[in-house]
């Protein structure tokens, strides 16, 4: 698998950096920092690191046929341009390739409370197939610290793109 990971500049960068820690090795990772995002990642095996103002960045492109893409942490900033087609930067560049070519763009914005424009903005996307995937806890994971809640995010999402993982315990009835 070929995937695209974005962070934004929200709360919660960590928790995309996180993200990454946890995916299988063997996929390919192809990550993107929006200047506004401060958390830096050390260089891993099958990571590549993008330049957000890097606009020619092989990702840019439909023809690269990257798999699916998340945005973790989604600022509000982000999400207004990818429900614009705003593509001035790489990561709302490869959002609007993901749309266009119908492929999956997994974000997980992160505001409270959220603005009806933000909640405008999440709708229009999701009508167009984006999955709209925020932050928010399931409290029959029995979570108990800080990590056990942001294993039970990430495996989540983890879910959403068909990743085989052990990070929460689901609900058995
Ligand atoms: C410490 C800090 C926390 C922030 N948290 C959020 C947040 O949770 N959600 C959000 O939409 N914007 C947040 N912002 C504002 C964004 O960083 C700002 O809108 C920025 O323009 C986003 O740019 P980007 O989308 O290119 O990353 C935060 C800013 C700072 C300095």
């Amino acid at each position: 698998m070929k995937l695209i990971i974005a962070i934004s500049g929200a709360s919660g960068a960590g928790l995309g950096k996180k993200f990454i820690d946890r995916l299988p090795k063997e996929i390919e990772k192809y990550i993107i920092f929006s200047k506004n995002a401060k958390t830096v990642l050390q260089k891993e095996e099958n990571c590549f690191f993008l330049d957000n103002d890097d606009i020619a960045a092989p990702v840019s492109s439909g023809s690269f046929q990257s798999d699916a893409m998340v945005v973790i942490p989604c600022s509000m900033n982000s999400l207004a341009k990818i429900a614009c087609g705003i593509s001035d930067n790489l990561i709302t560049r490869s959002a609007a390739v993901m749309i266009k070519e119908q492929k999956k763009l997994i974000l997980a914005p992160r505001e409270m409370p959220f603005s009806a424009i933000a909640l405008e903005n999440m709708l229009k996307l999701s009508r167009l197939g984006v999955i709209i995937s925020p932050p928010i806890l399931g409290y029959y994971a029995k979570i108990k610290t800080l990590e056990d809640m942001e294993d039970f995010l990430i495996g989540k999402w983890f879910d959403l793109l068909g990743i085989k993982h052990n990070l929460y315990e689901r609900w058995r009835g």
